[in-house]
């Protein structure tokens, strides 16, 4: 009943929860991560939230649970900033488009998937050289090979 009460607030969780497990983490099992849920407040402001230390941060705790070894390990982390980490910084000759920041303006779904296609077809996946820095001038350049080691 508090829903009915609250219901601004109670999209706002879903969202928030939604994103939460979508460009961070979801549980080892795929279940929903609720743990951010104490982060909700009434007056939680979604455009105000420190997605990126939040994203970066996920990348970190879920480094060392993902056991390439193991058929029955799975990455749940935030596979969609390193998908674009590794679109954008590793190279490969055989597909290009048009590059700029932010990259989720220029890399569609249907370019990733031909950008694997072929690049499987050729040199395979993660062999391509690391580029260093991403971006049009120093300013907008990023370190990334911090991040790239747990592709
Ligand atoms: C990873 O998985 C392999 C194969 O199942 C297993 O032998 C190995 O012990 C696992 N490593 C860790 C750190 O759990």
């Amino acid at each position: 009943m508090t829903c009915a009460k609250h219901p601004d607030l109670m999209f706002k969780v879903n969202i928030f929860v939604l994103l939460c497990n979508t460009l961070g983490k979801t549980n080892s099992m795929g279940t929903c991560d609720v743990s951010m849920l104490p982060k909700v407040t009434t007056d939680l402001d979604l455009s105000n939230f420190d997605w990126c230390s939040y994203v970066l941060k996920c990348v970190e705790d879920t480094r060392f649970s993902w056991n390439e070894s193991s058929a029955t390990s799975y990455y749940f982390g935030p596979i969609i900033l390193l998908t674009f980490l590794y679109v954008e910084c590793v190279r490969f000759d055989g597909f290009k488009i048009e590059r700029g920041i932010p990259a989720i303006c220029y890399w569609t779904v249907d370019n990733m998937r031909k950008r694997e296609d072929l690049e499987l077809k050729s040199v395979g996946l993660g062999n391509g050289e690391i580029l260093e820095n991403i971006g049009a001038n120093q300013e907008e350049s990023i370190e990334v090979s911090h991040y790239l080691i747990i592709i």
